[in-house]
């Protein structure tokens, strides 16, 4: 055991563990490069690293196919009553789901170092900044969790002896018998696989694969699963959302929060560059936004993640240019193709693809073959700090003050490109509604309809009806300081399947609709699902698109709308009496709108 740490509590938790889970030591992380370097020394030497030559410092790891993604189907919060889970949520008992994993877990890490590592979600200090200590024994997970939070000594001296922490115990679940050669990507099969959340005592237990979300235990468990059940208790707000700066011509800053389910670009926008003259787009974070009401009594979010985790295929120069300026260097690409120079390739990365490279399975590639070069959900890990658009002051702990909050998803048909809502209660509707059609980051069917209410349904650590009121009563503490909201449909494609709205940068056109709007610059119509802009509010200087398109994008169409009644009272049925009357009070309004 650590002799400089003195805090009871956290030296009894690790012991336990150690004791469970046997391995063969005990490595406390300090979170220093020397320790970064170390490890990836490590990786690269039994062959589950391979080094870039063209990018310094940048290494590509390859995951067993079998372990490639979130698996949301055996992602389970476990609350004494099922019902406090909720609908949306797998649950088992507590006692139940623990003494299964308790069997899973003993001797599991036989063969393996077993890494502690304590690490800030948010900057180190903040009052909305939480510690929590990872054990894990995959040292993958040590150097990505270096990336995406704030690792080492210093939160051990923000922790001192008694200091609250969350444990976020990690297993890729495969001991190894004596003499057993490691393999490369060590996981365990599907049924094996358990990411379980105790919010009742902020414990996560994860069982089993090594990749994202399923094994970087502080993103999607600690910031959203546990941190939204932590900020329904102590009234605060833990976010599926990116956060962006906008800045007018004449220096006024706007802050945006916006939550859109996986894959519906969230990490393109929240690093947009403008194609409007004078405005200006800068990052604060791109998946994970905890927000406090400060002082002033307005809504203050940070950015809880020091890193980005985002998805490679599709991020291009012409997607998103900041993005590609920050992946030059210190980075851990995760299931990309190499090319036979030494860098990384995917699909959508512009330019012309590689004569022949090595696919995300270590497999031959040429440009001819049927299959994809990078899996689907391949990703870069890199310090948010390189980003070029990164606000200078992304990481002050009191956080920017939130002016608008955009819901979205990606829908072909039926959602206009925008439209904001008549009021608070009014835009909570629109985010518990909020749709999709489903990618490869979520597992399932790929262009389904799924309703992702806040874009939290994979991550919404309660019941989501009692989410549902949580937002509508930190919109009554609000009161005249809440942010206005809006919804956004990029994706609307035309009959043959054409994107009718530019998107990328030419996006800032709508926000800056929204901007105006909160300065009461600019009109809109009122229509029966909220209000839109006419044709001539929007700035659309310099961009040329047909007027058929513009049309189709702003219009409402009455009879689809009407149509997607049922699905939404299915929808809001499955949360029984705990969705809020205000929220039935929306959908009926909505109903009577649409019949006149
Ligand atoms: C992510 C996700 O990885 O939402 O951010 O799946
Ligand atoms: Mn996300």
């Amino acid at each position: 055991m650590n002799r400089d740490v003195k805090h009871e509590k956290l030296l009894q938790w690790v012991q336990e563990v150690a004791d469970m889970c046997r391995p063969d030591s005990v490595s406390w992380c300090d979170g220093s490069r020397e320790e970064y370097n170390r490890l990836m020394t490590l990786a690269v030497n039994s062959g589950s690293a391979i080094p870039l030559k063209k990018r310094p410092n940048c290494f590509l790891f390859r995951s067993d196919p079998s372990d490639v993604a979130r698996v949301e189907d055996r992602t389970y919060i476990s609350t004494r009553d099922r019902i406090d889970a909720g609908p949306t949520n797998n649950w088992v008992n507590p006692d139940e789901l623990k003494a299964t994993m308790r069997v899973l877990y003993q001797g599991c890490m036989k063969g393996r170092t077993m890494y502690v590592i304590p690490f800030s979600m948010g900057p180190i200090g903040s009052p909305i900044s939480k510690v929590g200590i990872e054990i894990t024994d995959s040292p993958y997970v040590v150097c990505n969790m270096h990336t995406m939070t704030r690792v080492g000594t210093k939160v051990m001296e923000v922790l001192g002896e008694d200091g609250e922490f969350i444990p976020c115990l990690h297993s890729v679940g495969a001991p190894l018998e004596p003499g057993q050669k490691d393999v490369s990507w060590p996981c365990a099969p599907m049924e094996k696989k358990y990411i379980s959340h105790f919010p009742e005592e902020n414990l996560i237990w994860s069982f089993g694969s090594g990749y994202g979300g399923n094994a970087l235990l502080g993103k999607k468990c600690l910031a959203l699963r546990i941190a939204s059940a932590m900020a329904r208790r102590e009234g605060w707000m833990a976010e599926h959302m990116l956060i962006l700066r906008l800045t007018s011509p004449g220096g006024k800053q706007y802050h945006i929060c916006a939550a859109f389910p996986s894959a519906c670009g969230k990490t393109n926008l929240a690093m947009l560059q403008t194609t409007i003259e004078g405005w200006k787009c800068e990052t604060v974070g791109d998946d994970i936004a905890w927000m406090k009401i400060g002082p002033d009594g307005r809504l203050y979010a940070i950015n809880p993640e020091a890193g980005f985790f985002g998805v490679a295929p599709g991020t291009s120069y012409d997607s998103n240019p900041m993005a590609m300026d920050t992946l030059h260097e210190n980075v851990i690409f995760t299931n990309c193709a190499l090319t036979d120079d030494g860098d990384v390739w995917w699909e959508g990365m512009g330019g012309e693809p590689p004569a022949h490279a090595v696919d995300w399975k270590g497999r031959d590639w040429t440009p001819s073959g049927k299959e994809v070069a990078a899996h689907a959900n391949s990703r870069f890990t890199a310090p948010a700090s390189q980003c070029p658009c990164i606000c200078s002051d992304w990481e002050k702990p009191e956080g920017v003050p939130i002016d608008i909050f955009i819901f979205g998803g990606r829908r072909a048909g039926v959602v206009p490109l925008v439209s904001e809502a008549f009021g608070w209660d009014h835009g909570v509707y629109l985010g518990a509604t909020a749709s999709s059609e489903t990618t490869a980051a979520n597992i399932g069917d790929i262009g389904a309809l799924r309703r992702d209410p806040f874009a939290m349904k994979p991550f919404c650590g309660y019941n989501m009806g009692d989410y549902f009121q949580h937002w509508l009563e930190m919109g009554d503490k609000l009161g005249n300081k809440a942010p206005r909201i809006f919804y956004v449909n990029w994706f609307r494609k035309s009959p043959e399947g054409k994107f009718l709205w530019p998107g990328f940068g030419d996006n800032s056109r709508v926000l800056k609709w929204m901007c105006e709007r909160i300065e009461g610059k600019v009109s809109a119509r009122q229509t029966p699902i909220g209000l839109l802009p006419n044709e001539s509010d929007l700035d659309l200087k310099g961009l040329r698109i047909p007027q058929e398109n513009l049309e189709e994008l702003l219009k409402v169409d009455i009879d689809a709308w009407r149509a997607e009644i049922p699905n939404l009272e299915a929808h809001f049925a499955q949360f029984g009496d705990r969705l809020p009357q205000r929220m039935k009070k929306q959908l009926d309004e909505l109903k009577e709108r649409l019949k006149k």
